[in-house]
C-alpha cells in the first residue's frame, strides 16, 4: 500500500515569526514563544507550520534578508532553542517547514562586506551580480546597468562608492546572488543540509522562479517584470537548482518537501517547477488574487488544478498570508458593509477547506483578524513604504503581532508592560484566541470544526472534484462522500443536494443564505 504523503493534503499554518509569541519581553517573537503555543496549533487542528525566516538578519525586510543561514537571531532565540522547537513540533505530531531564502543575502551577510571590499572583477564580487552602469544623458552622469525596477519600488541597482552597480530585486539592503558561480550552489545545498540534518521536514523556497537572470541582462522594456519569458525570472537554468536540490531531499527520510514560491504568468510554466525530479509543490495564488465572486472562484480554480494536473502533483491553495491584504478586509471591498469581510471570509474557508490538495493558512485568519489600516507612519517598517516614497503602505498592516488574551496591548502576545514591535489595535479584546476559545460561535471555533471535519473525511475524499450546477452566484463542487457549496450573492439560493455538516451562518431550511458557505454529506448521484 502507498501512503499518501502527509504535504499532499497537508494543512500547513504560517507563522509570522516576530508577530507569533514573544516569551522573552523584547516586544517581538520568538522560537520559544512558537513552542508555547504548540498545544493550540494542534488543537486548532492543523497538520504543519511554515516558519517565516528567524535566521539572523538586521530585518530590512522582516528577515529575508539573511546575514548568516546557519544561526537563528538572537532576538528570535537560539539554535537550541530551535532544536527544542523542532523536538516538540514532532511530538505534537505536527510537521515542520522553514523558509529559505536564495536569491539574495542581507548586505550584511559577510560575502557581500568581502564583495564590497575586493575590487571589481574580483572572486568576492562574482558571488553576487556587480555591472558597470551606462551612461547618462549628461557628461560624467550614470545610468543603472538596465531598466529593471526593485520589486519595492525604485531601481533593482544600486551604485557601490567605486562606481560599480549592485542588483537587488528587492530592497537595496537584500544583494542578489550570482547563481551562476558555483560556489553558490554548493553554499546553498550545505545550507539545506544542514536544516534537514536539524530535522526540519521541509522548505518553502523564497523567489523560487529568481536565482537566475537572463545572461544578457537585457531591458525589460515595458515587458511585465514577472513575465515567464522576460528577463528576470523563470529562466531556464534555474530547474536544474530544484533537480539538485530534489535528490538531497529524496537521500533524507520521512518525506521532506520543498514548496516553491513561484510568481508566474503562465500555467505551463509552473508546471516545469512541479516536474517529478523538481519541487513537490508551488504555492498557487490563485484565491488570494480573485475577488468575492463565484465565477472568478470557479474559473480559478479550475485553472488551477489544470496547471497541476499534468505533473500528478496535488494544488495548493491560501487566502491570506505575510505579502497581502488579509482577506477579512479583502472581502470588505468595494463595498463596506460592517461585517461582510468577516462572514465571507468564514464561507471562504469552507471552500479552501474542500478543494483537493493542500491549504496554506496565515497566522491569525483563525481569529477573524482584520488588515490594520491605521498603523502610525512612524511605525512603519517595510521597506515598501519608503521605497515608494511612502505612496504605498506597505504590509505591516497584516503582520500584526497576534492578540492571545486580555483586554489591552500586547494582548498576552509579549508580557505585561512591554510594547510589540508594532502596535495593536484598541478594539481587540474579542479577538483574542482566549476570548474566542470559549465562545462556540467565535471564528476561532469555526476553524476548529471545519478542520476536524477535513481530517475526518481526508481518507475518503478523491483528488479531482465535479462541478455541480448552481445558480450564477454560487459555486457547488462534490468530492465523493463531501459537497462544498458557496454562496456569494447576497440573495440565498437553494442547497444541493446532501446534508448539511458544517455552515458559515445558519441555513434557512434547504437555502443557503447570501455571503455562505455549507459543507455537506453528499446525496445520492443523480441516474
Ligand atoms: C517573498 C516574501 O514572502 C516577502 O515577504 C519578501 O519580501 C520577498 N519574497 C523578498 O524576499
Amino acid at each position: 500500500m502507498t501512503l499518501t504523503p502527509w504535504w499532499r493534503d497537508a494543512v500547513v499554518y504560517e507563522v509570522y515569526v516576530r508577530s507569533f509569541a514573544d516569551s522573552d519581553g523584547n516586544g517581538e517573537g520568538d522560537l520559544q514563544g512558537i513552542r508555547s503555543r504548540l498545544g493550540y496549533l494542534r488543537d486548532l487542528g492543523v497538520d504543519a507550520l511554515w516558519l517565516t525566516p528567524f535566521y539572523t538578519s538586521p530585518l530590512a525586510d522582516g528577515g529575508y534578508d539573511v546575514a548568516d543561514y546557519r544561526d537563528v537571531d538572537p532576538r528570535f532565540g537560539t539554535l537550541r532553542d530551535f532544536d527544542a522547537l523542532v523536538a516538540d513540533v514532532h511530538a505534537h505530531g505536527l510537521r515542520l517547514i522553514v523558509d529559505i531564502v536564495p536569491n539574495h543575502s542581507s548586505d550584511r551577510h559577510p560575502w557581500f562586506r568581502e564583495a564590497l571590499a575586493a575590487p571589481p572583477g574580483s572572486p568576492a564580487r562574482s558571488r553576487y551580480i556587480f555591472r558597470p552602469g551606462k551612461p547618462g544623458e549628461r557628461p560624467g552622469e550614470e545610468r543603472p546597468p538596465n531598466d529593471w525596477p526593485s520589486a519595492f519600488g525604485g531601481p533593482a541597482w544600486t551604485r557601490t562608492d567605486d562606481g560599480e552597480w549592485y542588483l537587488h530585486l528587492y530592497a537595496r539592503e537584500q544583494p542578489d546572488f550570482n547563481w551562476r558561480n558555483p560556489e553558490v550552489r554548493s553554499e546553498f545545498e550545505e545550507i539545506l543540509r544542514f536544516w534537514l540534518d536539524r530535522g526540519v521536514d521541509g522548505f518553502r523556497i523564497d523567489v523560487a522562479a529568481g536565482l537566475f537572470k537572463d545572461a544578457s541582462f537585457r531591458d525589460l522594456g515595458g515587458q511585465d517584470r514577472r513575465a515567464s519569458d522576460g528577463p528576470i525570472y523563470s529562466r531556464p537554468e534555474v530547474h536544474d537548482v530544484y533537480r539538485r536540490w530534489r535528490r538531497i531531499l529524496d537521500e533524507y527520510d520521512g518525506d521532506r518537501m520543498a514548496i516553491g514560491e513561484v510568481w508566474t504568468d503562465g500555467p505551463e510554466d509552473l508546471a516545469l517547477y512541479l516536474r517529478p525530479d523538481e519541487l513537490h509543490q508551488v504555492f498557487q495564488f490563485d484565491l488570494q488574487l480573485a475577488s468575492w465572486s463565484a465565477t472568478q472562484f470557479r474559473d480559478v480554480a479550475t485553472a488551477a488544478m489544470k496547471a497541476v494536473a499534468p505533473t500528478g502533483a496535488a494544488p495548493t491553495w491560501v487566502l491570506s498570508s505575510h505579502d497581502s491584504i488579509r482577506h477579512v478586509t479583502r472581502y470588505e471591498r468595494p463595498e463596506s458593509v460592517p461585517g461582510i469581510g468577516y462572514a465571507r471570509a468564514k464561507a471562504a474557508l469552507l471552500m479552501l477547506l474542500a478543494l483537493p490538495g493542500s491549504a496554506y493558512l496565515y497566522q491569525g485568519e483563525e481569529l477573524g483578524l482584520p488588515e490594520v489600516l491605521d498603523l502610525p507612519d512612524e511605525a512603519r517598517q517595510d521597506p515598501i513604504w519608503e521605497r515608494t516614497n511612502r505612496r504605498l503602505a506597505g504590509r505591516d498592516g497584516c503582520r500584526v503581532p497576534l492578540p492571545w488574551a486580555g483586554t489591552a496591548e500586547p494582548y498576552g502576545f509579549s508580557p505585561d508592560g512591554v510594547r510589540p514591535w508594532l502596535p495593536m489595535p484598541r478594539d481587540w479584546a474579542s479577538r483574542t484566541a482566549e476570548a474566542q476559545a470559549s465562545d462556540p460561535s467565535s471564528m476561532l471555533a469555526f476553524y476548529r470544526e471545519a478542520l476536524a471535519l477535513r481530517r475526518r473525511m481526508a481518507n475518503d475524499l478523491p483528488d479531482d472534484l465535479e462541478w455541480l450546477d448552481s445558480p450564477e452566484t454560487a459555486v457547488f463542487f462534490r468530492r465523493g462522500p463531501l459537497t462544498c457549496a458557496l454562496n456569494c450573492g447576497e440573495n440565498p439560493v437553494r442547497l444541493p443536494p446532501g446534508t448539511p455538516l458544517l455552515t458559515s451562518t445558519p441555513l434557512y431550511g434547504d437555502l443557503l443564505p447570501g455571503n455562505t458557505g455549507c459543507l455537506l454529506e453528499s446525496g445520492p448521484t443523480a441516474a
